[in-house]
């Protein structure tokens, strides 16, 4: 019998998608113009592809519009910024993405920071992780905040408990570990940010009430790594070839799902566990910003 708990990121997200539906259609009758979205592809990763295709489809299920700016590889720094300085200007476009990562060649910090903090929707200027840090409003990158928003949504308890996170990109495991410690409801656990230079790491995470994994390895942590009745939230997705499946690949997590998911309390599925719940948080972020909710 099963007797963990699927944290549903799909079902949830679609529960979320509706309601930034009805806010679209609301603000729209209040005579405000629809919230845009602008994303600047670079090259054609087919991964970056992918995510890219289905934010522009997540703009479309909710009313938002939007817009796919392309570049080659080829691009220059120069070009990049002198683009994201006509967006930052332009008072129709709302929020502004540059999917990651970018060829060797161009500066991401560079890119990061010339994107104005007022439209950066992904949360990843310096002023915006600065004052989420503080506890400031800010835009909170989509990976941590569809978490917060899967554990919340589920009322599953942070407060006085171990979180262990299991990565420290700038994008997920840093904010994570900041937002989980917070003040907040939905934060005051106590944090543990492992790395690739953790000793003991077993140890550790064995420890874990919530156990928040985002290592970018496939299926790196086993059953042997967690104790009975945590939560794991799985952050990894990895494509990887499949012979029981038709398209001949599949995708899979972090996480050795179906040899730990017994021992768990909770546990998000790849696919459909925190992939779409970043999405919408990213649709949340531009909604604010087009209410100038958080930069007036
Ligand atoms: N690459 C992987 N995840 C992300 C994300 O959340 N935003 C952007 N812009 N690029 C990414």
């Amino acid at each position: 019998m099963q007797n963990y708990k699927i944290l549903d990121g799909k079902k949830i997200s679609e529960e979320i998608k509706n309601e930034i539906k009805a806010e679209v259609n609301n603000l729209l009758l209040t005579g405000a113009k629809r919230p845009h979205l602008a994303a600047i592809l670079i090259g054609n990763d087919g991964a970056s592809e992918t995510y890219v295709g289905h934010k522009v489809k997540a703009c479309e299920q909710v009313g938002f519009k939007s817009s796919l700016i392309r570049f080659d590889n080829s691009v220059s720094e120069h070009e990049l910024i002198q683009k994201i300085i006509e967006i930052n200007s332009d008072k129709d476009i709302d929020g502004l993405i540059v999917q990651l990562p970018i060829p060797a060649h161009i500066s991401e910090e560079k890119i990061i920071e010339a994107i104005s903090p007022a439209k950066d929707v992904d949360g990843f200027h310096p002023i915006n992780i600065g004052r989420m840090a503080l506890g400031m409003p800010a835009y909170i990158s989509a990976t941590p905040q569809g978490i917060l928003e899967l554990i919340r949504r589920y009322t599953i308890e942070t407060s006085g408990k171990h979180c262990v996170i299991v990565g420290r990109s700038n994008i997920v495991g840093k904010p994570m570990s900041i937002l989980m410690s917070q003040k907040k409801s939905y934060g005051n656990a106590t944090v543990t940010l492992c790395h690739s230079q953790t000793k003991n790491l077993s140890e550790i995470t064995k420890q874990a009430d919530i156990l928040i994994a985002a290592i970018g390895q496939p299926e790196f942590i086993n059953s042997e790594m967690i104790k009975e009745n945590c939560v794991v939230i799985d952050v990894g997705i990895h494509r990887i070839k499949s012979e029981s499946t038709k398209s001949g690949w599949k995708l899979i997590g972090d996480v050795k799902f179906d040899e730990l998911a017994h021992k768990c309390s909770y546990i998000t599925p790849v696919p459909g566990g925190v992939g779409p719940m970043t999405i919408v948080s990213l649709l949340k972020n531009t909604l604010l910003s087009a209410k100038k909710e958080i930069f007036i």
